[in-house]
């Protein structure tokens, strides 16, 4: 798994890429703690990262959401649930019990925030790409 921005995740529109790979190194930093094999307890830091991811979303998936409503995005419904559904997702990560059992609560949530960024990126965003840029948006 990894959280390395590439070509194959542009929606050729700058403002969006960009975000996109905010969201891309915050990932990243939380794979990587979560990754750290010593002795410490991780788990403060790592919440704190994902809370840090959340925040940002939440402004990102905004910015989307009034961009497809400004262009009458003809798909905008079910994209908006599927943010939804994240960030209802992400809410229960929070409340989460995280202590019991730590390895196993820090890989579903890596596995979650994958999901997350990457695949919602290359399967959702992606289909607005040709849509925006047909209407002049880069
Ligand atoms: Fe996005
Ligand atoms: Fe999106």
């Amino acid at each position: 798994m990894s959280f390395k921005w590439i070509d194959k995740y542009s929606c050729n529109i700058t403002e969006i890429d960009k975000q996109h790979k905010k969201l891309f190194e915050i990932g990243d930093r939380l794979y990587a703690l979560a990754s750290l094999n010593d002795a410490y307890d991780h788990y403060d830091e790592i919440m704190d990262i994902f809370n840090e991811l959340k925040e940002y979303t939440i402004y990102h998936f905004d910015y989307e959401e009034k961009l497809m409503e400004k262009y009458g995005y003809q798909n905008i419904d079910s994209h908006k649930i599927e943010h939804m559904f994240l960030l209802k997702k992400a809410q229960k990560y929070e409340k989460q019990d995280i202590d019991a059992d730590q390895l196993k609560s820090t890989n579903d949530l890596i596995a979650f925030v994958s999901d997350w960024i990457t695949s919602h990126i290359l399967q959702t965003d992606m289909q607005y790409k040709s849509f925006f840029n047909e209407k002049g948006i880069y």
